[in-house]
């Protein structure tokens, strides 16, 4: 698969970790950056991250900032976006499930390459159900 990646400062160091992981499972990896501590602003690296799955040439997508949330709000604002901010197994596995989310997101400072890189193979390899999940989540594009 092809997978976008983005993170700020707080979230670079595993985001670079997780491009390792997934290369090294045989996936592509499009990496949209920070690369460095220095400090930067959320918004900026989840809007290419958002294209690259909105325009097709990603099939997932992985943000990180420091707690997860503002990258995920961030990722939220686009239509047909569908970002998953992932604390466990079984809420990787439900935002496939349930919500077939296109983005799994982190909190760089909270969550441990061990416990993201399970959560990141969950998601990856977890079909939508569709059925009464697809009603619904067809609403929400229709939200205004
Ligand atoms: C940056 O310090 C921090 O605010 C950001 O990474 C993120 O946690 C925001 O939600």
């Amino acid at each position: 698969m092809i997978i976008s990646l983005g993170a700020d400062h707080g979230g670079f160091e595993l985001k670079n970790r997780l491009s390792e992981f997934l290369r090294s499972e045989g996936h592509e990896v499009i990496d949209n950056g920070t690369n460095s501590p220095d400090s930067v602003d959320y918004p900026d690296f989840a809007k290419p991250v958002a294209h690259d799955i909105l325009e097709k040439r990603a099939d997932f997508g992985v943000l990180v900032c420091g707690s997860g949330i503002g990258i995920s709000i961030a990722a939220n604002r686009y239509r047909g976006i569908r970002a998953a901010l992932v604390t466990s197994a079984d809420y990787a596995r439900l935002s496939r499930q349930h919500n077939n989310a296109n983005i799994i997101t982190f909190g760089g400072r909270f969550t441990s390459f061990d416990d993201a890189k399970e959560w990141l193979k969950i998601f990856l390899s977890t079909d939508f159900e569709g059925g009464r999940h697809e009603r619904r989540v067809s609403k929400l594009d229709e939200l205004n």
